[in-house]
């Protein structure tokens, strides 16, 4: 197999030219997979030579009811591979069954000039688990991001990885200075366990040249993220079109987040939905935002019933933040509850680092949305100085009865929330 191949592959898969199985042609059960039959370790070179050849070979010979497994050593990624998916000319079937132990580092070249907004490594499959050492020093994916952002190029940057799995596990990963994006999750009936991702550039300021990497984005659908580490520059988790039935627990999100987000929803024009998900236990730590809804300008679907619970803000800048955007995006069944904590002045955007809630509505679109009592209070200022905003005439009529606190540019208020 040569690499120019698998290169070929990765990039026609992405035009969506190779044949992918269909999902009704993913076997296998979650619950009772057979026993692995095949085990194969993955070589690499110890003179830091390109290792994507061993890892390809790996990953071919032990597709279907296997083991596969890192040696603790670093091995170089130098080209786009695809993992436990398919093999050369994207003629076979995807891995079925297959659980790999990361026991070392996967490096991506530091030195990348040119390359495409594709991911660097693709995972299609079913029943695939990805585990990382419990030894923080490896399961580790380095990016040398640094470069980059130094650079400040956002042209054509390379997404780390998708993992588009029918019954998946990732535990244990560690992220270390992606290059933009982290994991994109478009798979079904995944966990993510211990996820743990370091964005924050060496030298950086929260200035714009340096932000823009999401930890983790999810479209698919029965996903749950259980514990998250991470210093961003944009989302932590971020939940977009497709996404059904995602829960995101127990998670630590810092540096300059732009927080647990829906969307951006609809752009260009476009249809987009997201429907039942639970953000739950997160510390949120010189965040942007806390909660966070967007959709772009013109853009048409929704977003239903959604919450965001036990959120705990130091120094975030503003708690919760529905931009609609002009969008008629329609919005239903949001509830925020128990955020308690402290706003600063990181990075206003629409703010003053007063508000715990600014609610960007477009008239009409969205309803049933409630917030909890919250027990926040600005830097250095007591919790009577929490201010909200919030345009009284873009509320649904009847909608100020539920939505928990007073609908004005002002002072915050909570108000009962009317069954
Ligand atoms: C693996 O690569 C990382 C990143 O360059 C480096 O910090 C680490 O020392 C390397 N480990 C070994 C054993 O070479
Ligand atoms: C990047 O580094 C690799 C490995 O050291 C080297 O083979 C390659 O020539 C370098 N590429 C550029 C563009 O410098
Ligand atoms: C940014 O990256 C693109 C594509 O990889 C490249 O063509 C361009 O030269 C880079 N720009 C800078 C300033 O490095
Ligand atoms: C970080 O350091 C690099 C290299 O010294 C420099 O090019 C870059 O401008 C610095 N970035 C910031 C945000 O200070
Ligand atoms: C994921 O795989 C499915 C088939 O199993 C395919 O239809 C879909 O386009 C893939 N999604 C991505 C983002 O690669
Ligand atoms: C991940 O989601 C963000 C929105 O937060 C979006 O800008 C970005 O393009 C998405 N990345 C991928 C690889 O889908
Ligand atoms: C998600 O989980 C539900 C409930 O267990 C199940 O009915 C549904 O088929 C799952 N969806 C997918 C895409 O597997
Ligand atoms: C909340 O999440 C943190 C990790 O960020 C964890 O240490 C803590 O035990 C969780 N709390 C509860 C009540 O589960
Ligand atoms: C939106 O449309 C613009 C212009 O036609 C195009 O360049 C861009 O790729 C589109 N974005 C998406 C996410 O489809
Ligand atoms: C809302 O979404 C959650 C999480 O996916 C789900 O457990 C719950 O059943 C949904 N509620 C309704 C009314 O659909
Ligand atoms: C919101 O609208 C403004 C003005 O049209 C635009 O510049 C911005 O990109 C939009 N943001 C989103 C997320 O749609
Ligand atoms: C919040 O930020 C201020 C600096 O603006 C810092 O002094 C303080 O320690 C931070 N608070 C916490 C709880 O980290």
């Amino acid at each position: 197999m040569t690499i120019s191949t698998s290169r070929l592959c990765l990039t026609a898969l992405i035009g969506f030219l190779c044949v992918i199985p269909t999902a009704s042609k993913i076997k296998g059960d979650w619950n009772h997979p057979p026993p692995p039959t095949k085990y194969c370790t993955v070589k690499h070179n110890r003179n830091g030579a390109d290792d994507s050849a061993n890892i390809l070979k790996a990953f071919t010979a032990c597709s279907t009811n296997s083991i596969i497994t890192f040696l603790p050593a670093n091995y170089s990624a130098y080209t786009p591979v695809t993992l436990a998916g398919l093999t050369m000319l994207c003629l076979t079937s995807a891995a079925d069954n297959v659980i790999i132990h990361l026991n070392g580092n996967l490096l991506l070249p530091n030195n990348i000039t040119k390359t495409y907004a594709t991911p660097w490594f693709y995972f299609h499959g079913s029943n695939v688990q990805l585990i990382g050492s419990a030894d923080f020093e490896w399961g580790r994916f380095y990016g040398f991001g640094q470069h980059w952002w130094d650079l400040g190029n956002r042209t054509l940057r390379p997404q780390l990885a998708t993992f588009n799995v029918s019954g998946g596990l990732l535990r244990n990963l560690k992220v270390i200075k992606p290059v933009a994006w982290g994991w994109n999750l478009p798979g079904t009936n995944l966990r993510v366990e211990n996820h743990y991702v370091d964005a924050k550039p060496d030298n950086g300021t929260r200035s714009d040249t340096v932000f823009m990497y999401t930890g983790i984005n999810i479209s698919g659908q029965n996903i749950t993220v259980d514990g998250y580490y991470g210093h961003n520059g944009d989302d932590c988790v971020s939940v977009i079109n497709g996404a059904r039935n995602v829960f995101a627990t127990n998670g630590f999100c810092g540096f300059s987040s732009h927080g647990l987000s829906i969307g951006s929803l609809g752009s260009n024009g476009s249809f987009q939905t997201v429907q039942g998900v639970i953000f739950k236990n997160w510390t949120m730590d010189g965040a942007v935002y806390g909660a966070r809804f967007k959709s772009w300008t013109g853009g048409a679907g929704f977003a239903d019933n959604v919450t965001w619970e036990d959120i705990t803000l130091v120094n975030v800048s503003t708690a919760i933040f529905i931009t609609q955007n002009n969008s008629s995006t329609h919005i239903s069944n949001f509830k925020f509850r128990n955020f308690k904590g402290g706003l600063n002045a990181n990075w206003i955007n629409g703010g003053d680092a007063t508000q715990s809630i600014i609610f960007d509505l477009y008239p009409g679109t969205a309803l049933n949305i409630s917030v909890g009592k919250m027990v926040i209070h600005p830097f250095k200022k007591p919790a009577s100085a929490t201010t909200v905003i919030c345009d009284p005439t873009t509320l649904v009529p009847g909608e100020q009865s539920t939505l928990g606190f007073d609908c004005t540019r002002g002072p915050y208020v909570a108000t009962p929330i009317q069954a």
